[in-house]
């Protein structure tokens, strides 16, 4: 069995899963961060070495600001709560998106928690926070702009671009999972996904698993992945 070297993943379905359950929205969030831990976990045991995991996007400010609030607020227990099992497990944590539009206390643990951990050599847990892939597209071309000005840009190639994405230390995804059925990227990873191979499970996040990670990676066995060639 392949397993692929980076695996990302757009967690949706809290709001779902909560509602099903007549509980309030937060709880699925709660939940779903438990789906992080089962998935980093399971992404250690099988070798893979990236996980990027769609947290918030830079869209997920439009909803209500109670929600929005209780999400940071999440995050940050998470990743206080996190940091031993992340040093136990040699995970090493990473953060991609407009950061410094976090809140100010976000920040810091963040930094601190991928600080601590920056010397783990198992999986790389990536969170997507504040992300998305136009963003990052217009961080890269004002990045290109700005090396333009200064007279150090060279050829403008695919590697150019890559190069000045958040996601520049990582390869490409080789697997998409996406939760709760829906059919689309929501602005994720627009570029680096350009030939990954795509998993849409009616699972709602938080009820999504060691197993179903199993079940992902073996149907991804099953592609052929061609790029375009025969
Ligand atoms: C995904 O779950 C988590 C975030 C986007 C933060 P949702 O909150 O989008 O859940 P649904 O789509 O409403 O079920
Ligand atoms: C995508 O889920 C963003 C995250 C998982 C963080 P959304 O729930 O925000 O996406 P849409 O609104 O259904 O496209
Ligand atoms: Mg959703």
């Amino acid at each position: 069995m392949t397993v692929p070297r980076h695996i990302a993943i757009i967690m949706d379905g809290n709001g779902r899963w909560a509602r099903e359950r007549n509980l309030p929205r937060i709880k699925g969030h709660e939940q779903g961060a438990e789906s992080v831990r089962a998935v980093t976990e399971a992404c250690v045991e099988l070798g893979v070495e990236f996980l990027t995991v769609y947290a918030f996007s830079t869209e997920n400010w439009k909803r209500p600001a109670a929600e929005v609030a209780a999400l940071f607020v999440l995050l940050e227990h998470f990743i206080a709560q996190e940091l031993p099992t992340l040093m136990k497990n040699n995970v090493r944590l990473a953060a991609i998106g407009r950061l410094h539009e976090l809140p100010d206390t976000c920040q810091r643990a963040l930094a601190e928690a991928i600080a601590q951990t920056a010397a783990n050599t198992a999986t790389t847990l990536i969170l997507a926070l504040n992300y998305s892939g136009r963003a990052e597209i217009i961080d890269a071309v004002q990045a290109l702009c700005a090396d333009a000005a200064a007279g150090t840009l060279g050829d403008i190639d695919q590697d150019a671009i890559s190069a000045r994405l958040y996601t520049a230390p990582y390869p490409d995804p080789d697997l998409l999972i996406r939760t709760s059925g829906e059919m689309r990227l929501s602005n994720f990873l627009l570029w680096q996904l350009s030939y990954t191979e795509i998993h849409v499970t009616e699972k709602l996040w938080p009820d999504f698993g060691k197993d179903d990670l199993r079940a992902a990676i073996a149907e991804f066995n099953k592609r052929q992945r061609r790029y375009g060639g025969l």
